[in-house]
């Protein structure tokens, strides 16, 4: 198909029509009532429906089918519509949620998973996976924090590109990198809120993953809902032509969030729909999504002189040429296969690269040697609303079947047969539901137990999108069950499932173990039970902090110093940057998590201790199992610059390596550093090293490190 010739053969009808994407339901009369959001205006006609470029939201190869047919029965070019999917953390088979994977610090473990995602996405009629989500947070009330990587901008790097690889193996599916700009830092960790800061923090922390992912070669942005300094993203021209277009290179299509091109009216920016096309076509947002402002006003704006139809051309252009990459031209339908998706769901390799990454995304966060469980002769009680609950999978698994989910109970029944297990949920596991009339009788279960295993923590539906909170602790039901096994004297192994990092300071003394699962999707009970009983050994690192409590939002470990910095706790100067209530510190910090067996790092050298500009040195250390089982540790590397002419963080991840090791297995491991590894975006945001003092730190934490200074001259 040559692109070219086939603009020229479009009327500038066609072309609006190309950057329209709507939701199927448009199609079918019995499903308008199951939608949601703002979509009964979008007074379009029948025939603008068929003719429309893209569909969002069709899980099935069936729907897809059909409504290609259709379609290219009624379009005079014949051009084939792509269908785009939240596909998030799998599509059918799931896997943990971001924020989980992010726990693994296994880049490649990520791609797998997203490889495997794109299968069966690919199978059911799906072109491209509306992930990964890039949105750098700091802030825990964000309920999308759990489609996020967490808090650090070189992990982030390293997961999204790892997605982006993951989807496009093949050329099966093309990656859509979102939400273009820092959507994760909305003020107050309020949904679709107001963010505003620095052009420097914006590059230096927020740009990278979205970044990463376009160098990966992520095919697709999403622009995002949220204002950027003033102005909404999509009509943001400095964000979305000068950074993407001009300096980021990004030659790929962007489509808008859902209706955030009308949404520009309630933002106070534009004042009517024909002002919001003006301003998103202006932006180079290629695809308006469940909008129609484009098609309703396209035609007059450029009538009037204000759009030209070059600008339009571009746009479809993009679209044209995705499609074209994507192969859609020769086969309108590619890889979909009702028969394939089918086989592919639920396979055993799906989900045992499920039950890996649950088993890698656990942070053991607490254990005072009750863990790992022997097997046999004992009663367990296996309480709290999570114990037997199908529901782990977490937000954005649009297409998953419940049912198949692996509760912990079925896990530790199959894991250790020779245990015996009772039951009792104990109360309600969703906010605001709060019913204890169970906890009689968890109560009685665990008196007559050995031991307790609670799984407790966060409803799927109170964390993702629009499920901001305020309170980040177990729901007032939850904790009355916590609080009165405790009086049980029995011991307790806690596990909490959740979208976030909860603030855990209130129950954490009441567990003698605590194993965080995140919302971990369909092998998740299997990986648990494995975890608990030491089948394998918790691997997985907190990918954000743990706040202490809610006040202390944003929190992150790469914070600058102050010109008062707070040494300590005791720290005797009341002038300190610091809280009259409550710590700095987080209860976990980022890069920390336990595991059954001990690493030692050892011999940590640096090549030279001076590095030329534009040179290198090379960072060795010994990672050593000095336990007694094998386990993987997070090998982290940080650096410090000590004096900048903009001030720098206390730390920055700037390398990290998952290891394998046997008892008394020993590995060589080496970091080469670069000046562009030290480099940092300056007040008018040139990128560039500034010559002078650093230590590089290597650990198996953000607080558990070793040090070795040098000098970049
Ligand atoms: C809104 C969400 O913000 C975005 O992440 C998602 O991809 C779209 N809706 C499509 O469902």
């Amino acid at each position: 198909m040559d692109v070219e010739q086939l603009l020229q053969r479009m009327t500038l009808r066609q072309k609006l029509a190309q950057m329209t994407q709507l939701h199927p339901y448009l199609f079918d009369e019995s499903k308008v009532d199951e939608l949601t959001g703002p979509n009964s205006d979008l007074k379009l006609s029948e025939d603008d429906l068929y003719l429309c470029g893209s569909l969002l939201n069709t899980f099935w190869a069936e729907t897809r089918l059909n409504l290609q047919q259709k379609h290219m029965e009624r379009d005079p070019n014949a051009i084939p519509m792509l269908f785009m999917q939240d596909v998030i953390h799998g599509h059918r088979t799931i896997y943990p949620i971001p924020l989980g994977m992010a726990a693994t610090f296994n880049p490649q473990l990520l791609q797998d998973c997203a490889e495997m995602a794109a299968k069966e996405a690919a199978a059911s009629g799906i072109d491209v996976c509306f992930s990964p989500m890039a949105d750098l947070c700091r802030d825990a009330r964000w309920g999308r924090i759990a489609e996020s990587f967490g808090e650090d901008p070189y992990l982030n790097e390293q997961m999204t590109a790892a997605t982006v690889k993951g989807y496009q193996a093949e050329n099966r599916t093309a990656a859509c990198v979102k939400h273009y700009a820092a959507y994760g830092a909305a003020e107050a960790g309020r949904d679709y809120n107001t963010v505003d800061m620095s052009l420097r923090t914006l590059h230096e922390y927020y740009l990278k993953g979205y970044e990463a992912a376009v160098k990966a070669g992520a095919k697709m942005v999403m622009s995002s809902f949220n204002t950027l300094n003033g102005i909404p993203a999509a009509g943001n021209r400095y964000l979305m032509n000068d950074v993407l277009r001009n300096k980021n290179s990004f030659n790929g299509c962007v489509v808008t969030d859902y209706n955030a091109v009308r949404e520009m009216i309630a933002h106070g920016f534009a004042e009517n729909e024909k002002e919001c096309a003006y301003h998103a076509i202006s932006c180079n947002n290629d695809m308006e999504m469940m909008s129609s402002t484009y098609l309703r006003f396209g035609e007059e704006l450029v009538k009037e002189g204000r759009l030209s139809v070059a600008q339009i051309d571009e746009c479809v252009r993009r679209i044209l040429t995705l499609k074209q990459e994507l192969g859609l031209f020769e086969s309108p339908n590619r890889h979909t296969d009702a028969k394939l998706a089918d086989e592919l769901f639920y396979c055993k390799e799906h989900l045992d690269i499920c039950q890996a990454a649950a088993e890698e995304s656990c942070v053991l966060l607490k254990n005072n040697g009750i863990l790992p469980l022997q097997k046999g002769g004992k009663t367990i009680a296996v309480v709290g609303p999570f114990a037997k609950s199908k529901a782990l999978i977490g937000t954005w698994a649009m297409a998953a079947d419940e049912s198949q989910t692996h509760t912990l109970l079925d896990g530790l029944q199959k894991t250790s047969p020779a245990d015996r297990f009772t039951f009792a949920e104990g109360c309600t596991m969703q906010l605001g539901e709060e019913d204890v009339s169970g906890v009689p009788l968890a109560l009685s279960a665990a008196e007559q137990a050995d031991l307790i295993i609670v799984a407790l923590g966060e409803a799927q539906w109170d964390s993702g999108e629009g499920a901001s909170r305020t309170k980040l602790r177990l729901s007032p039901a939850q904790k009355t069950l916590l609080t009165q096994l405790k009086k049980t004297g029995k011991p307790i192994v806690g596990v909490i499932f959740a979208g976030r990092p909860l603030v855990l300071t209130d129950v954490i003394d009441d567990f003698d173990a605590l194993l965080y699962a995140w919302h971990p999707g369909t092998m998740g009970g299997d990986a648990i039970a494995r975890l608990l009983y030491g089948e394998v050994c918790p691997s997985g690192v907190c990918p954000v902090s743990f706040a202490r409590d809610e006040g202390q939002f944003p929190l992150y470990y790469n914070h600058y110093t102050t010109g008062r910095p707070c040494h300590g706790d005791n720290d005797p100067n009341a002038y300190s940057s610091r809280y009259k209530d409550c710590s700095n510190t987080p209860l976990f910090p980022f890069g920390y998590g336990l595991s059954y067996t001990q690493f030692a790092v050892e011999g940590f050298t640096l090549s030279s201790e001076t590095m030329q500009k534009g040179g290198s040195i090379t960072a060795t250390a010994r990672v050593k199992n000095v336990g007694t089982v094998a386990g993987k540790a997070a090998l982290q590397w940080y650096v410090r610059d000590r004096f900048g002419s903009c001030v720098r963080p206390v730390l920055e991840l700037k390398g990290f390596e998952k290891i394998a090791l046997a008892p008394g297995e020993e590995k060589s491991v080496s970091f080469t550093l670069t000046e562009e590894t030290l480099a940092f975006y300056h007040d008018d945001l040139s990128l560039f090293a500034e010559a002078g003092d650093f230590d590089l730190y290597c650990g198996l934490s953000s607080v558990d490190t070793i040090s070795l200074p040098f000098r970049l001259v």
